[in-house]
């Protein structure tokens, strides 16, 4: 080793021991007489210091030396005169008596501190640069901690990790793939996996009943702060199993990684089906670390001669606690909020509950006193809250009342980044229909199975039929977001091929698409089920952070492009023909 110590070690115990440490000059300060070096490892920063009288040579070294210069320091550590008790090496200082530098470095681009100059473009061009500040570093520490835990946890259960293939086949399901050329097989490709699912199910049907993997996955979709062209899953399936043990087992995981990696008792989640979630949420990843549930209007509001609510399918509401002194500006901005074309709402009705039990709206002249009365007697509403209400078609109301329900809870302060409320959104449609092209798609995946009781409606051409068929899926949903989903699986090739055909597949397409796991379905495949995690989004969630950027060492940025590397990239005339895509 060219070192003793690392930079984060040394303590007063160790005064008066000769050592040697290695790491990156932060900064150095000259006081004339006296010199000091901050050097930096991943482990901390340890103090150096030169007396010039001492030393003259060595103090020049030292007024050489350049941030981010790679150094090897020897030299004796003596207690501080003036102690840093900000960081855990404070008390000492290292006398140095040699120096060697091992290698000169530019000044780099932006400052390596907790506080940056840089810019995120700067900082992801220089990524590795940005990787050795302390925030992004921690990051990294705490993925790999929540991936320590995971495999601990699904090695306890009994669970083999098992590595599937990267070059597999495209499949016309889901999102959009990102397919390989092939330049054996002339006008042939490869795919990457959307996810590990199918070699899951195969490994299911060989008999290896727990699985699970560490994986990363690709999806040809467009970018979000939680979205990743390339991002992890924490795959797994099981065999012998019914919807409860999956919930169980992975509720078991979850648990497991809060107590190991935060030292937090996560409470039991409790569990709301899809359409509980819908009508009361406006969304199937509801955040549920606060109340403010939806309040249907409909009946009350509806044929008193206001035309927006007269022409509504459903008028629905929120009760925003102690905001009924809401200024005009504070209104207009949430108006202007749903207003946003990414939300769509044509405008805002908005109750203000006065203190002297009078009430202030912005439909006075189509509501009396009375009836806005009833109103918030119906919503559970109180003296000194506000009623935001929207109207227009059912789902796409209760989706903007969703954003809006959202940002009520920030600016109101009830979506506490250390509180954790984790719940399961079950009993999902297995199948949705899709105007556009006009056929049912799978809500989950096509290898979804129907629930027991619904089997028989797959054989139906009734469309209200078919779009009332429950699936035993199921997501695990944490503050809002969807760290992970599943499902009880087909196991019998006739459900299968039921199935494939629902969602548009001839005979053919199935058999040429999916042959394989049909084929496989009939020598013995045992009733299975299972489920992923997005291992990135559980990392920044852990994290306290909203992007899963901050938590993959190397990301994409906004525009899917690595500024780093420089991808995507063309490639030469020479790949191309090789690859048979120019003649
Ligand atoms: P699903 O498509 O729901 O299920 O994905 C599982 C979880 O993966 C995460 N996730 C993503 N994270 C980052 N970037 C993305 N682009 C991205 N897409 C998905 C989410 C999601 O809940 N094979 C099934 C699982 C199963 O049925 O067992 C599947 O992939 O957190």
């Amino acid at each position: 080793m060219l070192r003793t110590h690392t930079c984060g070690e040394l303590r007063t115990a160790h005064i008066g021991q000769p050592v040697t440490l290695c790491g990156w000059v932060q900064k150095t300060r000259d006081k004339g007489s006296l010199l000091w070096v901050d050097l930096r490892d991943r482990y901390g920063i340890t103090q150096l210091f030169v007396e010039e009288a001492d030393n003259k040579s060595l103090a020049a070294e030292v007024r050489n030396l350049g941030r981010e210069f790679v150094i090897a320091a020897t030299g004796t550590v003596i207690e501080r005169q003036s102690k840093n008790p900000k960081i855990p090496t404070g008390d000492i200082e290292i006398r140095i008596e040699k120096l060697q530098i091992l290698n000169p470095a530019k000044l780099p681009p932006f400052l390596i501190e907790d506080e940056t100059d840089g810019g995120d473009d700067l900082r992801m061009k220089y990524r590795y640069l940005d990787l050795r500040r302390n925030v992004v570093r921690q990051n990294l520490e705490l993925r790999h901690r929540m991936a320590k835990a995971v495999r601990d946890y699904m090695d306890s259960q009994g669970f083999l990790e098992v590595e599937t293939p990267v070059l597999i086949k495209s499949t016309p399901e889901g999102a959009r793939d990102f397919v390989v050329p092939s330049r054996i097989h002339a006008g042939e490709f490869y795919a990457l996996p959307q996810s590990p699912q199918t070699f899951k199910q195969l490994l299911m049907v060989s008999g290896f009943d727990r699985y699970f993997q560490i994986v990363k996955c690709f999806r040809d979709e467009d970018l979000r702060a939680d979205r990743q062209p390339e991002f992890t899953q924490i795959d797994c399936e099981m065999s012998f199993v019914q919807q409860e043990d999956i919930l169980n087992m992975f509720e078991g995981l979850v648990r497991h990684l809060f107590k190991a990696v935060k030292n937090v008792e996560l409470p039991t989640l409790t569990r709301m089906t899809y359409d509980y979630a819908m009508e009361n949420y406006g969304s199937d990843k509801p955040d549920i670390r606060f109340e403010m549930k939806f309040k249907y209007l409909t009946d009350l509001a509806k044929g008193k001669g206001f035309q927006v609510f007269d022409a509504s399918e459903t008028v629905v509401g929120i009760v925003a606690e102690g905001c009924a002194e809401y200024t005009r500006k504070q209104v207009d901005e949430l108006t202007e909020f749903v207003k946003k074309p990414q939300i769509g709402a044509k405008g805002l009705v908005y109750v203000q509950c006065k203190a002297d039990g009078t009430f202030k709206s912005s439909v006075d002249k189509f509501f009396d006193n009375e009836a806005l009365k009833g109103w918030a007697s119906s919503m559970g509403a109180k003296a000194g809250d506000l009623l935001l209400i929207l109207s227009g078609e059912t789902h796409k109301t209760r989706k903007q009342l969703n954003e809006l329900r959202l940002e009520m809870g920030n600016r109101l302060g009830l979506r506490k980044k250390d509180e954790y409320a984790a719940h399961w959104v079950i009993d999902f449609a297995l199948l949705e229909f899709d105007e556009e092209s006009n056929r049912f798609h799978a809500m989950h995946h096509p290898f979804t199975s129907p629930k027991p009781d619904d089997l028989h409606k797959l054989n139906s051409t009734d469309h209200e039929v078919l779009g009332s068929i429950r699936a035993n899926a199921y997501d695990m949903v944490i503050n809002g977001v969807e760290v992970g989903g599943g499902s009880i699986r087909i196991h019998d090739r006739a459900v299968q091929s039921q199935m494939f055909k629902l969602l548009g597949f001839s005979e053919e397409e199935a058999k040429a698409q999916f042959g394989f796991l049909l084929d496989a379905f009939e020598y013995g495949a045992p009733p299975h089920g299972g489920l992923a995690f997005g291992f990135d989004r559980l990392c920044s969630l852990f994290g306290g952070s909203d992007s899963i950027r901050d938590f993959i060492a190397f990301p994409k940025n906004n525009a899917g492009k690595d500024v780093m590397i420089d991808s995507p990239s063309p490639i030469s005339e020479g790949q191309l023909k090789e690859l048979h895509i120019k003649l």
